[in-house]
């Protein structure tokens, strides 16, 4: 392969660059062992670009982001930026990037590593042997985006979503399920909101030119208790941006880590995102203790949808299972109670997994 590929990184705050560097590092191996050639743009974004610049989302940044086939970004946020306005956050950055990439459609696979059954909060009974299921949430609309605002008595936000922006994230859920279990979810709250009515009515339509998926529908009170009772139900799970937001977080939590999911926002562009779904842990920013395995697995993501490398993202993703299997685990994934488990550093865990490739 000799096109080069042109990849923006946003380190961002927190443990952001800890991360991201060993995610390079497994990229850099991926380049040497199957002759790709990258060519890496580092750009400031989140909240270390509020202290250099004064805003979360530089314009420069936008553009390089824009004008690359992918995106790879650690984290953005903490506490220091908290007391600033909504517009300044370093979250703006996130939203702000998703908006101009038109990376409308979030991937946030779940699964069990089956080295990590243990340290899932469910009973063995649950897991089973193990589930897999695959988020699709709505990225750039609804009450995110929604117009909101503040009179003299309160404030508000927005639920709005157009037909359009429904059809084409549901299209991106159906296509997915095509090639997995070839079952969709629509998770809503169409007992209570017109925007999930439509959003129903959108699937239905939708379903037609999918004869061979099944659809079914699911209010997201039950759906937050179904993925505790039974996540092995659940094939691609289609939802809103607020609520996908949520249940994916509690999704993460009963697969074993939050450290170890993944995710990936494609759209309208030619340029995806890809990014770890947990946050900017600033407490343990610079500690080498943090678990670079979503990023890496995210970068996995990134050769797979933008780069069209997929035997290169099977590696990855093998290289990381072959370090699990041997026993090496960052803290958060460690088991105390178990002598097989050597518990190594975010460094070293990035060397592992580069080697293992
Ligand atoms: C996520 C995060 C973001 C979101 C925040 C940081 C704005 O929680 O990617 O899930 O709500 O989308
Ligand atoms: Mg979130």
């Amino acid at each position: 392969m000799d096109e080069k590929k042109k990849i923006a990184v946003i380190p961002g705050d927190g443990i952001g660059p800890d991360i991201v560097a060993q995610a390079k590092k497994v990229l850099d191996k991926v380049c040497e062992k199957f002759g790709a050639v990258f060519e890496y743009k580092y750009v400031p974004a989140g909240g270390s670009a509020i202290d250099r610049y004064g805003i979360p989302l530089p314009e420069d940044t936008l553009e390089i982001c824009v004008n690359s086939d992918a995106v790879l970004l650690g984290a953005v946020g903490g506490e220091k930026w908290d007391s600033l306005p909504g517009d300044l956050r370093p979250e703006r950055a996130l939203l702000g990037l998703r908006k101009g990439l038109g990376a409308y459609a979030n991937l946030r696979p779940v699964t069990v590593f089956k080295q990590l059954a243990e340290a899932s909060p469910l009973k063995k009974e649950v897991i089973g042997d193990g589930f897999d299921f695959l988020f699709v949430r709505e990225l750039t609309g609804g009450i995110y985006f929604g117009k909101r605002g503040r009179d003299a008595q309160g404030a508000y936000d927005t639920e709005y979503y157009s037909v359009e922006e429904i059809e084409r994230v549901l299209r991106v859920g159906f296509n997915a399920a095509q090639k997995r279990s070839r079952k969709v979810c629509v998770v809503d709250k169409a007992n209570v909101l017109e925007s999930s009515r439509l959003w129903r009515e959108v699937a239905k339509n939708v379903s037609k030119e999918y004869p061979d998926i099944e659809l079914s529908y699911m209010y997201v009170d039950n759906c937050a208790m179904q993925i505790v009772k039974n996540p092995r139900q659940f094939d691609v799970i289609i939802t809103t941006n607020m609520f996908g937001d949520i249940l994916s977080d509690e999704a993460s939590m009963v697969s074993g880590s939050i450290g170890m999911l993944a995710s990936a926002s494609i759209g309208s562009g030619k340029t995806g995102l890809y990014e770890p779904i947990h946050g900017s842990a600033p407490d343990i920013a610079g500690k080498n203790i943090a678990n670079p395995l979503a990023t890496i697995l995210s970068a996995a993501m990134m050769l797979r949808y933008s780069l069209n490398m997929e035997k290169e993202a099977a590696n990855v993703e093998l290289a990381v299972s072959k370090v699990l299997e041997s026993g090496y685990r960052t803290l958060d994934i460690s088991d105390k109670n178990t002598e097989k488990h050597k518990i190594i550093g975010t460094s070293d865990m990035g060397d592992m997994v580069a080697d293992s490739l």
